[in-house]
């Protein structure tokens, strides 16, 4: 029995295939709707898989990522006979597809919705996972057991923290790393070249240095202020002066908040 069917093959689809091949070391029946070398592309697309032509032939496997968006993935099963007799574990990646779509669309399945954070490397996805209320230990321990498969697994009970952790993990880091990109401009502007380029390298090197000595495990230690001490009171001048810098990120989070709101299928 094939273990993994996967639906997409964009970038999640292709890391979620390379982990489970090095990992554990078995192809996954792949679908995609550009098949594996799309129109105009002549690199084939995730080498490592078993394509298939027929979406629902992904439900052969016993466990299919979801790795195409929500609206996509109901609109491929919507008045599917085979997605309502499929019985195996739906673990669905699309944002903003909730558990009672996907229940819908694969009624006898265990479905799972699941926020994977690729921005850990190739070699292992960590993944938080919605434990939905009421699922039975057993079908649970075998859903997480394929998620664990792929590294580190994090549990939530609850779906709104949930699709708020799925924010953090991925796109909010994104948009902070825009931020960040802009605040370095800020700092080399009016730098010629090349100094600029040290500059950018000199602020990006401290900011790996403070993000290392993070205490991310234990937010009530805020001791990591004390890093940046600079001879007179410079950083704390620049730390007085952010003024609206946390309402400014707030309403940028709940610009993606709503996006994903609209999203919601
Ligand atoms: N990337 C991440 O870090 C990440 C993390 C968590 C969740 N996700 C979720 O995973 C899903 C895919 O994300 P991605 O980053 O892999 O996006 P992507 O690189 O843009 O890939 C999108 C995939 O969806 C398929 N697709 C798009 N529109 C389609 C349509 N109208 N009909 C059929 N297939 C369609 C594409 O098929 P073709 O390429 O064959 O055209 C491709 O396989 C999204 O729901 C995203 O929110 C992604």
């Amino acid at each position: 029995m094939i273990r993994l069917g996967l639906l997409g093959a964009g970038r999640l689809g292709d890391a979620v295939a390379k982990v489970w091949l090095a990992r554990t070391g078995e192809e996954p029946l792949v679908w995609s709707r550009g098949g594996q070398s799309p129109a105009g592309d002549e690199e084939k697309r995730i080498a490592g898989g078993a394509w298939v032509s027929d979406w629902a032939d992904a439900l052969r496997a016993q466990s299919v990522v979801v790795a195409v968006p929500g609206r996509v993935l109901l609109g491929l099963a919507e008045g599917s006979e085979r997605a309502r007799m499929f019985e195996g574990t739906i673990l669905s990646a699309a944002s903003s597809l909730s558990r009672e779509s996907l229940r819908r669309a694969f009624p006898r399945a265990t479905a799972i919705c699941i926020a994977p954070f690729l921005i850990d490397g190739a070699n292992s996805i960590p993944i938080a996972a919605l434990r939905p209320t009421g699922l039975p230990d057993p079908e649970w321990e075998k859903a997480a057991s394929e998620l664990y498969q792929f590294g580190e697994v994090d549990v939530i009970g609850d779906e709104e923290a949930f699709a708020r952790i799925f924010l953090l993990g991925a796109s909010w880091p994104t948009v902070v790393l825009a931020a960040l990109q802009a605040a370095a401009d800020a700092g080399v502007r009016g730098l010629q070249d090349e100094t600029a380029a040290l500059g950018r390298r000199l602020f990006f090197r401290a900011l790996r240095s403070l993000l290392s000595e993070q205490p991310t495990d234990t937010p009530e230690d805020d001791s990591s202020g004390d890093a940046v001490a600079t001879p007179g009171g410079i950083t704390e001048r620049g730390l007085k002066n952010i003024g609206e810098l946390s309402s400014l990120l707030e309403s940028v989070f709940d610009q993606m908040c709503a996006r994903a709101d609209e999203l919601r299928a």
